[in-house]
Parts: C-alpha cells; structure tokens; sequence
C-alpha cells in the first residue's frame, strides 16, 4: 500500500476480569498510541479503536468465585480499565465494550451473514463435559497436556507455552477448572470455521504477499501454523455467557469469545462513527484504508489467521496491513501474572507516583519488548527517569527557558549571524523528524524514542559547548543567537515529543506558548519552516518537566512486590484439613514405640519404597516405607524413629511390612521423620503422615 487514505488502527479488547498491569501498556497501548498520535500530527485521517472484551470464561470463572453475575464483574473492571486508559493518554477515539448493543446485533449479524454463505461447517461432535458441573468444557474451563509441547497447564483454547492454538478435545489428560474432575464425552452441536478452507488463501496473502515487512516473530509463527496444516474451529459454544447464536434451534449456545471479540473492532467504530456523525464504513471496507491491529503475541493466531479468514470468508472487509505484536514484558525477571499479583497496575501505579504517567510511558517505550522478552524493573525505570528525562531533557528545556526569562523577559531573541556549529545544528534539529517517523512507521518504537532523546541531547551538548551563560557579560549578539538556536530545539522537542510523552508535550506547549499562533508547528513543520519560533515570540514561566525520583521510592515498590511475592506463597501452601476427631480410646490402642533403623535397602523395581529391619526393643522387625524419594538407604541406617508396632501387618511387593515409621512434612514441604528425640522440644509435627 502506497499512500493510504486512512487509517484504522485497533488495540487488542482487554479482557474485563482484572485491571491493567504494565505489559498491557508496554505491549499493546502505548505503542500504538504512539502511532496513532503520530499519525494525527502529520495529518492523516486515522481512527483509534478499542473497547472491553466482556465475555468468555475467565469473567464466568471470576463471577461464580466471588459469588457475583458475570455482568457485576464486567461493569467494575470496565470502569476501571478505561479510567485507567484515559489517565495515561491512550488516545482512543472510541473505546467500546462487547456487552454494547450494537456489538451483540453486529457480531450476530456477521455470524449470520457466514451461515447464509454456507462458510460453516455444522457438526454433532463429541465434546469434553463435566458430569458434576454439567456443564461442556471449553477453552479455561479445562486444562491439560499440551499435544505440541507438553505443557501441563495448557487450556482448552490455546497453550500460553507455546501459542498453539488448541481444540479442548486435543489435550492430553484434561481436567475440568471447575471440579478438578477427568471430563466424559458427550454429544453436542456447533458451528465451525473450515480454516483448512482458506489455508491456500492465507498461504498466499501473508507468506507469498507483501507480509515479509511483517516483524519476524509474527512472520514466523504464523508460516509454522501454516506449515502444520489448519484444521476447522468450532466457533459456538455451550454457555449461557456471551452473545448468543442468532440460529433457530440453537438455545444455550453463544458465540465463541474470540469470534465475537475481533468483531469488537467494528462495533466499536460503529459507536465512534455514530457518535461523531461520520460514515463507518470506509475505516473497514475501503481498499485504501490501512488497517493495523496492535497485540501480544498470544493473541498472534487470532489475528493474522482466525479473523482475516473470517473477514475473506465475510467478503466485504478490508485484511490487516500488519499486525506488530509485540513479545511479553516480565517484571522484575519473572513473569507477569495477575493471578500471583507479580504485576505493577496502573491505578497503584498513579496513587504511588502522580502525575507521572509519562516516565512509566517512556520508562515502558526505551525498553519494549518488540523483538523479545524483556524485563521491566524498578531500576531501570528509576535510571530511565534520572538519567535521561530529568538529566537531558528536562534539564535542557529548563535552562532555556529559564535563561530566555532571566536575558530576555521570555522573549525570543533575535539571531545574528550563524556560526559553523549553529548551521549544523539547526540542519539537524530538522531532520529528526524523519528520523523519528521512519522509526515508527517500521513499528521500532523503542528506537523512536532514543532519538527523541538524543534530539534533547543535542540540545543540552550545544548550550554546554557554546556556554551563553559565560558569553552574556561579553558577548550579546552571540548569546542572542545561541539562545535562538536553542529555543528552536525546545520547540521542536514540544512537538515531537507528544506522540510518546503527551502531558509533558502538552506542557512544554504552554511553558513555550506555542499551542497556537504563529508559533504552533505540525510535525512537518519543524522540517520545512525556516524558523520554528519565531524572534519577539513570548515564552512562559519555566515549570519543572520531571522529577527526580530517590531510592526510597523504589525501594518502596521493591517491598510492595516482595510482599506480594510472600502472601501468594502462604496462599498457595496447601493445609490438609484436619481429620474427624477421634476418641482418647481410639488414641490409646495406637503403641508407639521408638525403635532405630539397623538395616536399610531399595525394593527392587520400585521408585518409593524401602525395606528397613527396625530394632523395636522388643524385636527386631521388617518395615516397609514409602520414603524412598526423599531418603537414601545408607543416610537413615541409626536412625532413631517412632514406630507404631500393632498395625496390622500388610504385605507390600511380597515382603511383609510388620509397623509403621512416623514422617511428618517440615514447613518447606519435605518428608521429615517424627523424631523421638526432639519431637517434643521442637514444634508439634503438622500432622502424622502414613508412610
Ligand atoms: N481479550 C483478549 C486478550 O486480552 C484480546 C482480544 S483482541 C480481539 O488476550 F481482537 F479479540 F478483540
Ligand atoms: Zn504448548
């Protein structure tokens, strides 16, 4: 595509059960915010879509857990997750939700449209079912193997593993998330996307196509799904959470959530172009509109496989141009999770440093993770903040336009002749808005932003070199033109900085006074005005940029994350219940007795089991003991233990087992023996165990 006549840019639906954490941002929004307030400030016309993914499993899972309608669940986060976009500036044009009107009647009226055209496959098949919950089991509601890679907690819709996209009927040992329970098979019917189908259609469009531009992580896993063959998709469900089937006969089944999601897309721009008394259509079915989705990389599948065959199948929409999904952003060298809380949410994010949305921006733009997995820490954000916005940024613009006030009463002077320096200097200061562009037009946005800073640190190298603070008892001609030379990089800053720091752009625009008259610049403007602040224009008062930020406030957000670290441990540490209560006559029929171990050996062919002769002191006797993986014979030969000696003999591979050893489980979770020596000084045991 040539020149575009507009553009549709679009960022994944979050999906409504939890907040917004800083992989979100660092991995769908801000980029494309970028992009689209880039775009806007060259002038193109381009609309910026998202909206809340309200149904699927998780949100059902997270209603029932916290005894609530799927609906409470969606309305909370909804509020919270758009509160939380506009706080940090992404710059949707409309931000809709999947529970909206005209979402239901556009995705069923899609569905629709395929059903006519015969672009379904309409199959009685057997499907995982829980007899307990009766309920059929898809997608989160079943984990298992994952055939591909063995991951033992893929779902029933896709593995995060690996990013294979799965049937729940693939997975190897399922289990159903609801009971825990081995699922049985039962008969059902639905509605499939033959993938297979449009498999010839894909190969040609992204891999023969113009899609080598495509970055190469979503090149290459889309060609190895290709290469593995594509094989029909179920696209209904049975639930009573989502948008049902607009089909005669289809009661209880809805649409699966990642059909009905991407369609999202298009309500959603239906919303906006309602609201905004605009025609919608051509952000979707114009050949010249570029239409770029900005994702993670789970969502890879989804989007350069699943919703272009839909919209090929459908036959009036336009194909994504690209889809720069990015890779996953870890915190503090581990994942991120909202289930273990190891995230940084935005909302505390604010409470903790506010007004500062723009340093996580940056802080999350300079270490992206476009073409890997990358860690977000503490340090770094600090180190982002100190070193480069504070120390070269900020500390430029302050002093020009503090000098500006103190030489000049904030009016921009006028330049004299220009010296060698000054020349190549304002030759550079123009071409960096091609530079810039060039690095977000290729999605390289971490680049992007380095030479925004790099255009603040040519700034900050020429006052240090050429010294007007020193010049300005000798020399004013001089001092004059290099405040001029110098206030022309603070404007160019205030408009190039916006697509990635837009409250501080926003800012700068009014320490500069430049938000319009004369002195307002598009971003072309910076490249083909001969001056971009003009002489005898009148600049504010200086305001300070950024701040620094002390090691106390990290260190803060260190302890936050270690606490988090801590309660999920003791949450996840499993306390067998206590057991019936028994009677003190029970209790005394028990001979315990402490006996040492004489002799020690492996049973054959077993991985626990060991065979102990155990000096009682009333007999020397044979113990069988299932301890075999957590000790050695030779490390418990002398050992003192407490045996119980009346158990009834039982026979364990051909060997009689005459007793039982006493083993409790330490803290940590390992097998301990009841020791007979210390157990009464130390802690009671957590709880006997048969061993
Ligand atoms: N809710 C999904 C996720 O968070 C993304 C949906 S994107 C859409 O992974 F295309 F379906 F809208
Ligand atoms: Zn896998």
């Amino acid at each position: 595509m040539n020149q575009p006549k507009r553009y549709t840019i679009t960022a994944a639906l979050p999906y409504t059960n939890g907040a917004i954490h800083i992989g979100h941002l660092a991995g769908v929004y801000v980029p494309a915010d970028i992009y689209t307030r880039y775009l806007r400030l060259i002038g193109k016309d381009v609309i910026f879509i998202c909206g809340s993914d309200e149904h699927g499993v998780p949100i059902t899972i997270k209603a029932k857990k916290e005894g609530v309608t799927p609906q409470d669940i969606v309305d909370k986060y909804h509020g919270i997750i758009k509160t939380s976009f506009e706080d940090f500036g992404i710059s949707f044009d409309n931000y809709s939700r999947t529970t909206a009107k005209v979402h239901h009647e556009t995705a069923q009226e899609f569905f629709k449209t395929l059903y006519d055209k015969g672009e379904f496959i309409e199959e009685i098949t057997e499907q995982l079912y829980d007899e307990e919950a009766d309920q059929f089991l898809a997608d989160r509601f079943v984990t298992g193997t994952c055939p591909k890679c063995g991951n033992e907690e893929a779902y029933g819709d896709q593995c995060e593993k690996c990013g294979s996209s799965l049937n729940a009927t693939d997975l190897i040992n399922p289990k159903s998330a609801i009971s825990g329970n081995v699922p049985t098979l039962k008969e059902t019917k639905h509605w499939f996307l033959p993938l297979d189908k449009h498999e010839e259609f894909l190969r040609e469009w992204i891999l023969k196509g113009h899609k080598k531009d495509w970055k190469s992580n979503v090149y290459g896993q889309v060609k190895s799904w290709i290469d593995d063959g594509l094989r029909p998709r179920a696209v209904t469900r049975d639930l009573d959470w989502g948008i049902p089937v607009p089909l005669k006969g289809a009661d209880g089944k809805v649409l699966y959530v990642w059909f009905d999601a991407p369609i999202g897309y298009i309500s959603s721009t239906k919303e906006w172009a309602e609201r905004v008394g605009k025609d919608w259509e051509p952000y979707w079915r114009d050949k010249d509109t570029k239409l770029v989705h900005f994702i993670g990389k789970d969502n890879i599948v989804f989007h350069c496989i699943i919703f272009p065959a839909m919209l090929k199948a459908e036959g009036s929409y336009v194909l994504p141009d690209n889809v720069p999904a990015n890779e996953f952003l870890n915190l503090e060298g581990n994942k991120l999770s909202t289930s273990k809380n190891w995230a940084v949410w935005l909302p505390e994010y604010l409470e903790d440093f506010p007004n500062q949305q723009d340093v996580l921006r940056y802080a999350l733009t300079a270490n992206a993770p476009e073409t890997k997995d990358n860690d977000f820490t503490w340090k770094d954000f600090q180190a982002r903040n100190n070193n480069e916005l504070v120390a070269i940024f900020g500390n430029f613009i302050n002093r020009v336009v503090v000098l500006t006030d103190k030489y000049y009463d904030g009016v921009a002077p006028e330049p004299s002749e220009f010296s060698a320096v000054d020349q190549e200097t304002l030759a550079a200061v123009k071409a960096y808005p091609d530079v810039i562009a060039s690095s977000i037009e290729r999605y390289r946005f971490r680049e992007a932003s380095q030479e925004l800073i790099n255009l603040a640190r040519l700034g900050n190298k020429y006052l240090a070199d050429e010294e007007p603070w020193k010049l300005v008892k000798t020399d004013e001609a001089r001092t004059k033109t290099i405040m001029f030379v110098a206030l022309q990089i603070a404007s160019a800053l205030a408009t190039l900085s916006e697509p990635f720091l837009p409250f501080t752009a926003d800012k700068l625009k009014h320490i500069l006074n430049i938000h319009s008259g004369e002195a307002k610049n598009s971003w072309t403007d910076i490249s083909s005005k001969t001056v971009i602040l003009p002489t005898g224009h009148k600049i504010g008062k200086a305001e300070l940029l950024f701040s620094k930020i002390e090691d106390e406030a990290i260190q803060a957000q260190l302890d936050k994350l270690m606490a988090s670290k801590l309660a999920n441990e003791a949450a996840n540490k499993k306390v067998e219940p206590q057991k019936e209560t028994i009677s003190f006559e029970d209790f005394s029929k028990l001979d315990l007795r402490v006996g040492t171990i004489i002799e020690a050996k492996k049973m054959p062919k077993t991985n626990k089991l060991l065979v102990l002769k155990v000096d009682t002191g009333i007999d020397v006797r044979t113990i069988v003991s299932g301890i075999a993986e957590s000790f050695t014979a030779e490390e418990i030969i002398g050992k003192r233990v407490t045996v119980l000696v009346n158990l009834a003999p039982r026979t364990l591979r051909g060997v009689e087992s005459q007793g039982m050893i006493l083993m409790t489980e330490s803290e940590d979770g390992k097998l301990v023996f009841v020791n007979p020596d210390t157990a009464t000084k130390s802690k009671v045991p957590n709880g006997l165990q048969i061993s």
